[in-house]
Order: C-alpha cells, then sequence, then structure tokens
C-alpha cells in the first residue's frame, strides 16, 4: 500500500511538500506526507522555534508509538524522520531548488488575513507550478484562492491568473494520523489538473476522498458545527449536565466523542470562527453561534489546547 501510494504521489510530480504551521494539524499533515504516502522531503514551516521543536518531538513520539505497536519498522520510521525538514518561513522554502516544494498545504491560525498574506508570500516566493493548498476549515477557498497572485504581478497578466488556478481546499481532520477522510474544495479558480494531483496526494496520504463545492463549512462542518452549536445551546438551556448530553450522544447514536468533548478537543476558538463565517456569509439564523461559546472564547478556555473548555485537561 505505501509503495503504491508513494508512487502515485511522485508519478503525480509530488517529490517535495511544504506545510506551513506546525500546529496539530500541520504536524500530522507532515506525519502522513512523510510516512504514508513516502514524499521524499517534507518542509515544515513555523516562524516559531519552541512550536517547531514541539512539533519535531510529537512526530518522532509519533513513529516511537508506531514502531512500538508493531504498525511500521524501526527503518521505516527513521526513513519518514529523515524525509523531515523544518525551515522558519516560506522564504526557506526555495532555499534548496532540488527539495522546492511541489506542493504546500497552509494550516495556519482560521483567520483570512493570516491565509492571505501566506498565499502571497507562497506565490512570491514559489514557481508557478506549485500547487498551493489550504487547510481552512470553512472560509472561502475563492477567496483565499485570489490571493495566490506574486507580489508585482499585474492585474490581467498571466501571473495574475495563474496563480489563483494553482490553489484549492485540502481539509484534514484532527488528528489527522488516524482520521480517514481528506475532503476537497476546488475554488472557482482551480484547473482541473490541480484538483487531479492534489486528490492523488490525499489518497497516497492514505486518505478517502469526498469532493465539496466551495460553500461555508463545506460538507463536514455545515453539518458538524450546527450540530456542536445545538449540543452548547442545550448545556446554556439548562436542559441537561454537560456529561449527560455527551453521554447521549455516545452511547445512544455511537459517537466516539460527545459533542461538547469534541468542541473541546477541536478548539473552541476553531468552532465559533467556523460559526461566524457560516453565519456570516448565509445570514442563515441556524448558524448563529451559541452566547456561550463566545463567552467561553472570551475567557480564553479553548478547550484541550488551553487546559480548560467544557471540561478541564
Ligand atoms: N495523533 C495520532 N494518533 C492519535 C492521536 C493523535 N493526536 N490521538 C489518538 N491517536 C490514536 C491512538 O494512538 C490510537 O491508535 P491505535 O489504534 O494504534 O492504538 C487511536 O488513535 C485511538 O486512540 P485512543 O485509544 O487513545 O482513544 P479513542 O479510541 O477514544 O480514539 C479518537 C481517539 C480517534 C480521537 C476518537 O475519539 C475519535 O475518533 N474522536 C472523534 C474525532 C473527530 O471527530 N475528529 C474530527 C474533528 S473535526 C475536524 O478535525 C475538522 C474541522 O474542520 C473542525
Amino acid at each position: 500500500m505505501a509503495a503504491n501510494a508513494a508512487a502515485s504521489a511522485v508519478a503525480h510530480g509530488i517529490k517535495s511538500v511544504g506545510v506551513v504551521g506546525a500546529g496539530q494539524m500541520g504536524l500530522g499533515i507532515a506525519y502522513v506526507a512523510a510516512l504514508r504516502a513516502e514524499i521524499p522531503s517534507v518542509l515544515l514551516c513555523d516562524a516559531s522555534q519552541a512550536q517547531l521543536d514541539k512539533g519535531v518531538s510529537f512526530f518522532e513520539s509519533l513513529l516511537k508509538k508506531d514502531v512500538g505497536k508493531g504498525k511500521i519498522k524501526q527503518d521505516q520510521a527513521d526513513l519518514a524522520r529523515s524525509r523531515l525538514i523544518t525551515v522558519p518561513s516560506v522564504e526557506d522554502f526555495a532555499r534548496d531548488s532540488s527539495k522546492t516544494p511541489d506542493m504546500v498545504i497552509e494550516a495556519a491560525t482560521e483567520n483570512l488575513a493570516i491565509k492571505q498574506k501566506i498565499f502571497g508570500s507562497l506565490a512570491t516566493h514559489l514557481p508557478l507550478t506549485t500547487i498551493l493548498a489550504t487547510n481552512t476549515s470553512s472560509i472561502s477557498i475563492s477567496k483565499i484562492a485570489a490571493s495566490a497572485v506574486p507580489a508585482g504581478a499585474k492585474p490581467g497578466s498571466e501571473e495574475a491568473w495563474k496563480g489563483p488556478a494553482r490553489a484549492l481546499g485540502v481539509h484534514f481532520f484532527n488528528p489527522v494520523p488516524v482520521m480517514k477522510l481528506v475532503e476537497i474544495i476546488p475554488a472557482l479558480q482551480t484547473s482541473p489538473d490541480v484538483l487531479e494531483r492534489a486528490q492523488a496526494f490525499a489518497r497516497a496520504c492514505g486518505k478517502e476522498i469526498t469532493t465539496s463545492k466551495d460553500v461555508p463549512g463545506f460538507v463536514s462542518n455545515r453539518l458538524l458545527m450546527p450540530f456542536i452549536n445545538e449540543a452548547i445551546m442545550t448545556l446554556e438551556k439548562g436542559i441537561a449536565t454537560k456529561e449527560d448530553i455527551d453521554t447521549t450522544l455516545k452511547l445512544g447514536m455511537n459517537h466516539p466523542m460527545g459533542p461538547l468533548t469534541l468542541a473541546d478537543f477541536i478548539g473552541l476558538d476553531t468552532c465559533l470562527s467556523i460559526m461566524e463565517t457560516m453565519y456570516r456569509e448565509t445570514s442563515d439564523s441556524k448558524y448563529r453561534p451559541a452566547v456561550l461559546l463566545g463567552r467561553m472564547v472570551d475567557a480564553g478556555w479553548y478547550g484541550k489546547k488551553s487546559g480548560k473548555g467544557f471540561y478541564d485537561y
């Protein structure tokens, strides 16, 4: 499986992958690219050296755990580790021309301005042939793609047209090494060739793929987030305790996690930002974020990553 998968990604011209953001999503993407897709160079970029160091130790601990469980052999782990290279900025992606990424996946904070800045910078420093993917959970892919234009490109020029055509959404799920799906979202501007190569990459990472139109929340969060939001409103209204809400869904519907635990796991700031995007872009009241969700984010209670959310960690 791994050899075929690797051949498939490489056959589609993806021999080097860049990942922007060494948080839980970026790290997971780097992990499956290096281990499962066997991409020869995986460049992980983060402005924070502390975050990069944390990412590398987590990467190594995941490999160790997989070796310990007999899922992979030690030499596979060593090879995967040797493929990972850390860099402090996207300019460094092009430092060694033999490793310039054929595809970059941006997994930075869920904020449009940040993503637009990253895409502008990627378009400036990387060749037009590099696929630019965003792992956004809800932001307009067409809007992010529109910023994939090199600095100084004249409106209407070839660069200004071709830049956005190599951009699309490639949406992984957390924890990336475990979840079997990648949702692919072509922007209005995405070329068919870019879509096909991104699909090959996701399959090479060992994932099933689905495709969604570029609508707020795509398919996944259009369904998931109103469900989580309703669970928060159920708690807010005092209908049941958090434990009973979670247990109802876990045991009654066989969900691996109850919705409040899942919200803590995803990050309450991320859940709020997705709900806000869907509400703002549709004006549909079914996407109105629960007041309690906003207040918890105001308090800095982001869930598992901050040590406190609906539960303490
Ligand atoms: N990284 C890598 N592997 C991990 C991991 C992580 N962060 N967390 C857990 N795992 C692995 C464990 O090592 C274990 O592997 P083995 O089967 O090889 O032993 C496996 O996952 C199961 O873990 P546990 O036994 O510790 O715990 P569990 O059975 O409760 O499973 C879970 C944990 C996989 C997270 C499960 O609870 C689950 O599927 N929860 C729902 C997750 C989900 O819905 N994710 C999507 C969120 S939405 C999103 O990401 C996108 C968005 O746009 C918001």
